[in-house]
C-alpha cells in the first residue's frame, strides 16, 4: 500500500521507516528541511536504536522516500499518516494543536479523489471530530476526506519493535465509516496476521484511550514516588517495598521504579492537556487528582537538589557536582522535560560546578541548557568531583565499577536517583551513597 507519513520526528520517522519495512511505499513529509534532508540521506536526526538499519535498508530498496512537499505527498498516496507535535502552549496547560491543523489545512485543498488520514499524533478529545469538520471545509468538490484516529503508543527506545509488533492496534472511526477500518487491516496485515489485538472504536474513545493510558502510567509512577516520600521520613525503602507490593500481580511491578521521576516529550504534556481539556468539558473535578501526579513528580526533582546541597554542608557554592544523564531516560537521546538536565540546570543555577555526561543526548542538552558545563566522557565528568548524580539509568552508569569511579573523584559520595546502584558493592568500595526514598545510612548501621 502506497502511503504519507506527515510529521518526521520521533514518532513518524519510526512509523515511515518501519511501514516501509512492513513492505509499504512510504512517504515521509515534514516542514523541516534539514531533517528531510538527514533523512533521504539514510541519517536518522535523532538517537533510536535499530533505527538507522530499518531506514537504509527501506531508503535502498525504493520502498521509502522523504519530501517536503505537500504537493507530492497529495499526489503520492490515499492514505495518509498524521504525526506531527502536538506541544503544551505556552502559558497554559493545553495542547498547541497548531501543526495538526495546519497539516489539515496544507493537505486536504490539493487531495482529489478518496483519501483517509489517520491521526497518530497525542491529541485532546474532539480533536478528530473538529479536523473532520476542517477536512470537509477544505475539501475539493468530489473529494471526499475521512479522519480517523490511530493512536501511537510506541515507546522511545524500543520504537522500532513497538511499531512493527505493537501490543495493540486502537483505531478510532466515525461513525458510519466503512473504509478506515479495511484500509488499517491492510497497512497492519503483518501484526493482524501475528494475533496482535486490534480494537475499533469511536474517535473519542480512541483520543480518550491514549491520553488515559498516560494518565495510569504517570500516576503509578507518582504513587511510588509519594511512597518515596514517606520512606525517606520514616526510615523506610521504596525500592524493597515496591518490590513487595509488585508481587501482587494486580498491582504489578512494572513503573514502581521510585526515583526522579517522569520527563520527555509525552507524560508531562499529555497529563496537563488531559487536565486542561477535562476544565473545557467541565469535568475539571475528575482529573483534579493529576495537578497532585505533576506535583508529586517535580518534587522528586526539588528533592534530588536538596539532597545533594545536604551532601555539600548545606551549600553548593563551588562544589564540583557529576551529573550522570541528561536524557530524560535511557536509550534516548530526548532531553525534553528532562528531570536529569532539570536538576543538573539547578544545580548550577545553585552555584554547584556542574559537570554533565550522557552517552547520546548531549547535542541536544546543549542547545536546551548552553551555559553547563559539559564532559567529553564519564570518566571526564567524574573526575575531582565532590559529589556523583546519578539522573538517568542508562547501562553504562548502572554498570560502573565503584572501585574505579573510586579513583577519579575527589569525594566517594553518589546519589543514586534512579535507585539501580546496588549500594553493599559501592559501600565496599568506600563510597557514601544516598538514593531517593531509601535511608541508605541506616542499613549501613
Ligand atoms: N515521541 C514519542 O515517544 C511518542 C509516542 C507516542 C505518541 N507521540 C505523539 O506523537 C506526536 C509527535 O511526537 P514526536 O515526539 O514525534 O514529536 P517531534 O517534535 O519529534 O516531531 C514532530 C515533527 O512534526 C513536524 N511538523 C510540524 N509541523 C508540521 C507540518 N505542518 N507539516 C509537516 N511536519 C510538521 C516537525 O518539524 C517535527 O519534525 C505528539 O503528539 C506526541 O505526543 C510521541
Amino acid at each position: 500500500m502506497r502511503m504519507t507519513v506527515i510529521g518526521t520526528g520521533y514518532l513518524g520517522a519510526t512509523h515511515a521507516a518501519c511501514m516501509a519495512e512492513l513492505g509499504h511505499d512510504v512517504l515521509g513529509v515534514d516542514v523541516d528541511e534539514a531533517k528531510i534532508d538527514s533523512l533521504q540521506a539514510g541519517e536518522v536526526p535523532f538517537f533510536e536504536p535499530g533505527l538507522p538499519e530499518v531506514l537504509t535498508r527501506n531508503l535502498e530498496a525504493g520502498r521509502l522516500g522523504f519530501t517536503t512537499s505537500y504537493e507530492q505527498a497529495a499526489a503520492f498516496a490515499h492514505v495518509h499518516f498524521l504525526g506531527v507535535g502536538t506541544p503544551q502552549q505556552r502559558g497554559s496547560y493545553a495542547a498547541d494543536m497548531t501543526y495538526v491543523r495546519a497539516v489539515i489545512e496544507n493537505l486536504v485543498p490539493l487531495l482529489e479523489g478518496e483519501h483517509v488520514i489517520f491521526g497518530k499524533s497525542t491529541v485532546p478529545v474532539g480533536t478528530a471530530e473538529e479536523m473532520q469538520a476542517l477536512a470537509d471545509s477544505l475539501a475539493r468538490p468530489g473529494t471526499s476526506v475521512e479522519i480517523a484516529w490511530n493512536p501511537e503508543f510506541l515507546r522511545e527506545g524500543y520504537a522500532v519493535k513497538d511499531t512493527i509488533s505493537p501490543d495493540r492496534i486502537v483505531l478510532g472511526v466515525r461513525e458510519g465509516s466503512t473504509r478506515a477500518e479495511g484500509i488499517a487491516r491492510e497497512v497492519y496485515a503483518t501484526p493482524l496476521e501475528q494475533g496482535t489485538p486490534f480494537r475499533v472504536m469511536d474517535l473519542a474513545t480512541s483520543e480518550l484511550v491514549k491520553v488515559s493510558a498516560n494518565a495510569f502510567l504517570a500516576t503509578k509512577i507518582s504513587f511510588i514516588n509519594a511512597i518515596s516520600e514517606i520512606c525517606e521520613i520514616a526510615g523506610g525503602d521504596v525500592t524493597a517495598l515496591a518490590d513487595a507490593i509488585g508481587l501482587d500481580e494486580r498491582i504489578g511491578r512494572k513503573f514502581l521504579g521510585a526515583g526522579l521521576g517522569f520527563g520527555g516529550g509525552c507524560l508531562p504534556k499529555d497529563i496537563r492537556a488531559f487536565m486542561a481539556r477535562a476544565g473545557e468539558l467541565g469535568a475539571d473535578q475528575a482529573l483534579t487528582f493529576l495537578r497532585e501526579v505533576d506535583a508529586i513528580n517535580m518534587r522528586r526533582r526539588d528533592r534530588m537538589v536538596q539532597l545533594t546541597k545536604q551532601v555539600c554542608d548545606g551549600n553548593l557554592l563551588g562544589h564540583r557536582v557529576a551529573v550522570l544523564g541528561a536524557a530524560f531516560k535511557p536509550n534516548s537521546d530526548d532531553v525534553r522535560d528532562s528531570p536529569a538536565l532539570s536538576v543538573a540546570g539547578s544545580l548550577s543555577l545553585a552555584g554547584a560546578d556542574v559537570s554533565v555526561y550522557d552517552p547520546q543526548a548531549m547535542d541536544n542538552a546543549k542547545k536546551v541548557f548552553p551555559t553547563l558545563g559539559y564532559a567529553d566522557s564519564v570518566e571526564e565528568a567524574l573526575r575531582g568531583a565532590d559529589v556523583v548524580v546519578l539522573a538517568t539509568e542508562w547501562r553504562q552508569f548502572k554498570e560502573l565499577d565503584p572501585v574505579a569511579v573510586g579513583e577519579l573523584v575527589d569525594t566517594k559520595i553518589i546519589i543514586d536517583g534512579r535507585n539501580v546502584l546496588d549500594p553493599v558493592t559501592w559501600r565496599d568500595a568506600g563510597w557514601t551513597i544516598h538514593a531517593l526514598g531509601r535511608s541508605l545510612d541506616k542499613a549501613s548501621a
